[in-house]
């Protein structure tokens, strides 16, 4: 049965009660999250490197999406897959040889996805689509959790869709930036199979509950996936 997953993005985590803010979204049902590396060189916001992924990895125990928001990723893909990643993303704008890292990422042991910004065409990625595990679309900008989801990126989601369901392929579409409770269910029904969510859950005065109906509007929108006309693509 298909389903739509939610991986709480720790960005927005209290980073000084981390392991709480963990259990807390294992506990509320995530089986998977979602950790930010960013470098200061390709985004304008520092974060964290392999060693905190290797922290996390020993806390968590669900999947660990690790999405490289960083110059010259493959300098560091082995690295970051040691420390424990399952999924492990970067971006085609960062790589001219994005082919040959997916290769190099999965001979590594992990499982490799490419992530496209908003201004970027499907085009860029066209050649290596087939090659990735995983295909994250930005709904925002990548520097910063909190930022407002891009309605104009949703045409591109669907583009992306149609073209997996017409190749029979086998990637898994995530979708990550300003998912909330509200944008949850034009991101599911447009084809994401998972949903990136940081400050709408960490942020939340309850945030099981942000959990749960950001889950709830994703199935939503999954439920009317079938029909290409159930919500606005302009
Ligand atoms: C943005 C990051 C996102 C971010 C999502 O650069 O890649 O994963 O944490 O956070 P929200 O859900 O707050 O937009
Ligand atoms: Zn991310």
């Amino acid at each position: 049965m298909k389903t739509i997953r939610v991986a709480p993005s720790l960005l927005s985590a209290d980073f000084s009660r981390l392991r709480e803010e963990i259990e807390m979204v294992e506990a509320a049902g995530a089986d998977i999250l979602h950790i930010d590396v960013m470098d200061g060189h390709f985004v304008p916001n520092i974060t964290f490197g392999p060693m905190i992924v290797d922290a996390i990895r020993r806390i968590a125990r669900v999947e660990l999406d690790v999405h490289l928001m960083i110059s010259e990723p493959g300098k560091y893909l082995e690295k970051f897959i040691e420390a424990g990643s399952t999924y492990v993303t970067f971006h085609v704008e960062a790589d001219s040889e994005a082919g040959r890292l997916l290769e190099e990422g999965r001979r590594l042991g992990a499982r490799v996805g490419i992530a496209i910004n908003p201004a970027t065409s499907l085009d860029q990625a066209e050649s290596i689509l087939e090659m990735a595990d995983l295909v994250v679309m930005m709904t925002v900008n990548p520097g910063f959790g909190g930022q407002k989801f891009i309605h104009d990126v949703v045409p591109k989601i669907r583009a992306l869709y149609e073209k997996k369901r017409r190749l029979g392929s086998g990637f898994l579409i995530e979708v990550d930036g300003g998912v909330n409770p509200q944008t949850a269910a034009i991101a599911a029904w447009a084809g994401a199979d998972i949903l990136v969510a940081g400050a709408a859950i960490f942020k939340s005065k309850d945030p099981v509950a942000s959990f749960e109906a950001i889950r709830k509007a994703g199935l939503e929108g999954l439920a009317k996936r079938d029909d290409p006309a159930a919500f606005p693509l302009a």
